[in-house]
């Protein structure tokens, strides 16, 4: 990859939800009404010509109110939405972290679902049943691999998805609040896996409400309201003028 050329390229990106206004309350009618064409939309614009620009090895903390966009950027990035007008350029491998849930399958155990969400990342079965180990080891759930995820603790499961994301060194890793829910132990050791992953070139993207740790995480942070950047800058300045508005 060219170290030159910006991994992370977001230019004018805004993005309509598209509401129907006229729900029904049963699924058949809901059904009717879509085959019939008969389904209004309404657009809700999330975000606004949002423009981002991210070198490797950079971090960015994402930062703002509830429902101000900020899971949909991240979703934007991931290119699991794609935006309704602007462009989005991500280059090199992305591991997206941006649910708890992570891509997992709550009736697969955790052995399985580590082959699963490797397989949704592009990694081979057979490299992830030989990292099972190494990753659970790295979660500390070496002795829940095989029951199911869904009697996982909140914790637990982003854990799981955080050691399976950051097993291999992606170009592009994407977090959207995973760390907030693990505990102090847990928190320390992302952190340390994100700032060796740093370290080594990869461009982070974290979203959190967690302010002190994206303060001392992130050199940049952008401030998403109502689905516009307010400001972006050095973390400091930009977090110190968040709390005061809040
Ligand atoms: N699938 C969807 N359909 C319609 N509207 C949506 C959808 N997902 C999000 N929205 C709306 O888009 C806005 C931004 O939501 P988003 O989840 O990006 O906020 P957020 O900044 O991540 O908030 P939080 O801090 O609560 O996680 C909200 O007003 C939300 O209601
Ligand atoms: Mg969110």
């Amino acid at each position: 990859m060219n170290d030159r050329q910006p991994s992370i390229v977001v230019d004018g990106v805004s993005l309509a939800y598209e509401i129907p206004v006229n729900a029904t309350s049963s699924a058949k009618e809901y059904l009717i009404n879509l085959v019939k064409r008969r389904i209004i939309y309404e657009k809700f614009w999330a975000l606004h010509d949002v423009d981002l620009e991210l070198h490797r090895g950079e971090v960015l903390g994402i930062i703002g109110p509830n429902g101000a966009g900020k899971s949909t950027l991240m979703k934007v990035l991931a290119g699991v939405l794609p935006p309704t007008t602007g462009r989005v350029i991500v280059r090199g491998t992305v591991s997206p972290m941006i649910e708890v849930s992570g891509g997992m399958n709550g009736e697969l155990t955790g052995r399985e679902n580590i082959v699963l969400v490797g397989a949704l990342l592009g990694r081979s079965p057979r490299l992830m049943r030989e990292r099972v180990p190494a990753i659970a080891e790295w979660a500390g759930l070496s002795d829940f691999l095989d029951v199911p995820v869904r009697t996982y603790s909140t914790g637990m499961r982003a854990r799981l998805g955080f050691a399976i994301a950051t097993d291999r060194k992606p170009d592009v890793l994407l977090i959207d609040e995973v760390l907030s829910v693990g505990d102090e132990s847990f928190r320390g050791k992302s952190l340390q896996r994100i700032r060796d992953l740093m370290d080594g070139g990869t461009t982070v993207v974290m979203v959190s409400h967690a302010l002190a740790m994206v303060e001392r995480l992130c050199r940049t942070v952008m401030w998403l309201d109502r689905g516009r950047v307010k400001a972006v800058g050095p973390a400091e300045e930009i977090i110190a003028a968040y709390r005061e508005a809040v």
